[in-house]
């Protein structure tokens, strides 16, 4: 049963039920008349206060009242209450409000509900998925180990091998011919092998760090595309996991769409640490001056780049911000918290 409480227009508590009094721990004798504010923790009371005013003079229902903290989504979903419990443990609800005109006054009735389990297995969930977004990037971390260490250095011993035959073998000709293929061959082999190897898992991103690895990508898509790319990046950025990874993950996907869909004559990536009060965070973006596209066209079902970079953003708490129209290019803009740096933390404490 959820609790309900009604309060009159002075903010004290009229009503209280049996579900009220154990989401609070407070009996109903202990808190009829008393004032709303006992339930709700002392930061947040002058903004509930507020609420309640509007609501009053507005009649604007709004589904959720009480302590709000802010919403990470934007979206309602995101928004979390908090109410205050006898023993001054704090819990997340999720509540909704309606009044009634009464010869005395208006009363406000309060619906609401202990919402931690739901709250709890959010935050599990989304832990779940960082931590099966970091065994993804093991796997194909081995598998591109494998490939570069195993497979490409074969291949490689091979071809040294081929050479000394063809060098061995004289003046046949048919047999020359046929072994040239085979050099041929096996050097297409090699260079397949270590561009899989490579855009599985950049091994450069963890033989070398992320500035290393971001330029390689800013080079090679230069290089495979022929669409030059200016590259503004802290050359001291240093990143620890998972964030190295999601800011070169989507650097690279936002490079391949430019490859694949922009037709662009010109790229930009821009890649830096931003000092703000509350922490550091990493601000990425990947411009383009191609084609752009409709961002209210419906997506195909086979698009998985974007959303993949909003999850990314997502689960490191940031946010994530496409700009697109078309004839105008395209705009990514990722925005990711990370654990600030000595230098910034030298800053803050400096300024205190
Ligand atoms: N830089 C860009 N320039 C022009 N259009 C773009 C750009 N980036 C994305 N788009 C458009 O947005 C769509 C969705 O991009 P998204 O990366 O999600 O999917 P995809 O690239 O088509 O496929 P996938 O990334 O799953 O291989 C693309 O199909 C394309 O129409
Ligand atoms: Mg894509």
């Amino acid at each position: 049963m959820d609790a309900i409480l009604s309060i009159d227009e002075g903010g004290h508590i009229v009503m209280y039920n049996r579900a009220a009094e154990q989401t609070f721990g407070w009996r109903a004798d202990q808190v009829l008349g008393q004032p709303l504010d006992m339930l709700i923790p002392p930061r947040f009371r002058a903004a509930h206060a507020g609420h309640i005013r509007h609501f009053a003079a507005t009649g604007v229902t709004s589904r959720r009242k009480g302590g709000v903290e802010g919403g990470k989504s934007g979206g309602g979903e995101g928004v979390v209450l908090w109410g205050l419990r006898a023993d001054g443990s704090e819990f997340p609800m999720d509540a909704s409000i309606s009044q009634i005109d009464t010869p005395s006054g208006k009363l406000f009735s309060v619906i609401l509900r202990d919402v931690t389990e739901r709250l709890k297995a959010r935050r599990d969930l989304a832990r779940f998925a960082t931590e099966a977004a970091a065994i993804r990037e093991q796997e194909k971390t081995r598998f591109a180990r494998e490939l570069h260490d195993e497979l490409a250095q074969s291949l490689t011993a091979l071809k040294m091998d081929a050479i000394w035959v063809r060098h061995h073998l004289g003046a046949d000709a048919p047999l020359a011919g046929k072994i040239d293929g085979m050099l041929a061959l096996l050097d297409d082999c090699v260079a397949s092998t270590r561009r899989i190897a490579a855009d599985l898992r950049p091994l450069v991103l963890d033989d070398l760090g992320l500035v290393p690895a971001i330029e390689w990508l800013v080079q090679s898509f230069t290089q495979r595309h022929g669409v030059p790319c200016m590259l503004d990046m802290d050359e001291s950025l240093e990143l620890g996991e998972p964030h190295a990874t999601a800011v070169f993950r989507i650097v690279q996907e936002s490079l391949a769409n430019v490859a694949k869909h922009a037709n662009a004559s010109r790229a930009w990536v821009r890649v830096v640490r931003e000092p703000a009060p509350g922490g550091d965070f990493i601000l990425l973006q990947v411009r383009d001056d191609g084609a752009g596209f409709d961002m209210d066209a419906t997506r195909k079902p086979q698009s998985l780049g974007l959303i993949g970079l909003r999850e990314r953003t997502q689960l490191l708490e940031g946010s994530l911000r496409i700009e697109s129209e078309p004839g105008r290019g395209t705009r990514v803009e990722a925005r990711i918290p990370v654990p600030s740096s000595p230098a910034s933390a030298w800053r803050a404490e400096g300024a205190a």
